[in-house]
């Protein structure tokens, strides 16, 4: 058993489990013909974030990382009339393509596109007064997933959930002496959550087509 399995479990589950979609399909295609990698999230990771804003009833909605607004337009379509989905894209072709998706996915109206890095976006967010949060996909530079975390978490409410791609890093979590940067944020991450009294989080390690890897969920408590 191997990546080959774990490949063909995600397509068995995106087949059955996650409806075929033109505005998906179409958001992949986009993004592949510009020569976006294609790193976004598997459909089954997708599809549960999806369920999570629905069981949450999230109606604003923050991303850190955007690519081709794969993950965008599924969350985006989990809100009710009137939800909001602010996301950040610090490179200006990628935000380009995501828009164009994004628009004809039907979920324009919806999301906004902010381009440029995100630690240089969050300052005007603040201005403007943005969140609470209901949920807050961290998804974009992974050595900033701490500081990301810690911005949501300013800007968070009670029962507001935050989600962290990419913690696992093929098992490169467990290791304490790692000198890779984006691993011991990961571990910093952890270290924040266990010394954090506002959150109750778990990391759930993931094997699919992306190979192995994992997610964080925080969930904000009452106070
Ligand atoms: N959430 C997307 C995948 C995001 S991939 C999906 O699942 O469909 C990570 C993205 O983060 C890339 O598009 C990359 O350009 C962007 N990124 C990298 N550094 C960033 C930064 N400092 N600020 C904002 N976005 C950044
Ligand atoms: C990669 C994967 C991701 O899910 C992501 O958000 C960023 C980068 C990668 O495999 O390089
Ligand atoms: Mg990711």
């Amino acid at each position: 058993m191997g990546q080959e399995t774990f490949s063909a479990v995600d397509e068995f589950v995106a087949a059955t489990l996650v409806p075929h979609d033109e505005a998906l399909d179409g958001a992949l295609e986009a993004a592949r013909a510009a020569g976006l990698p294609a790193i976004q999230v598997s459909p089954p990771l997708g599809k549960l974030l999806q369920l999570l804003a629905r069981l949450q009833g999230a109606r604003t909605v923050l991303e850190f990382g955007t690519l081709g607004g794969y993950s965008t337009i599924l969350l985006a379509r989990a809100l009710p009339p009137g939800g909001r989905l602010i996301t950040l894209e610090a490179n200006p072709a990628y935000a380009e393509v995501a828009s164009a998706s994004i628009e004809r996915a039907g979920v324009g109206e919806v999301v906004e596109v902010r381009v440029g890095a995100a630690l240089d976006a969050l300052p005007l967010l603040e201005r403007e007064g943005a969140g609470p949060f209901d949920l807050v996909f961290i998804d974009a530079d992974k050595v900033n997933t701490p500081g990301y975390f810690t911005w949501a978490l300013d800007h968070s409410r009670p029962g507001s959930l935050i989600i962290a791609d990419n913690v696992v890093r093929d098992g490169s979590l467990a290791e304490a002496d790692s000198d890779d940067e984006a691993t011991r944020a990961q571990r910093h991450l952890h270290e924040m959550l266990a010394n954090e009294p506002r959150v109750s989080a778990t990391t759930i390690q993931t094997v699919g087509v992306k190979g192995y890897d994992g997610f964080t969920i925080a969930l904000v408590l009452d106070q």
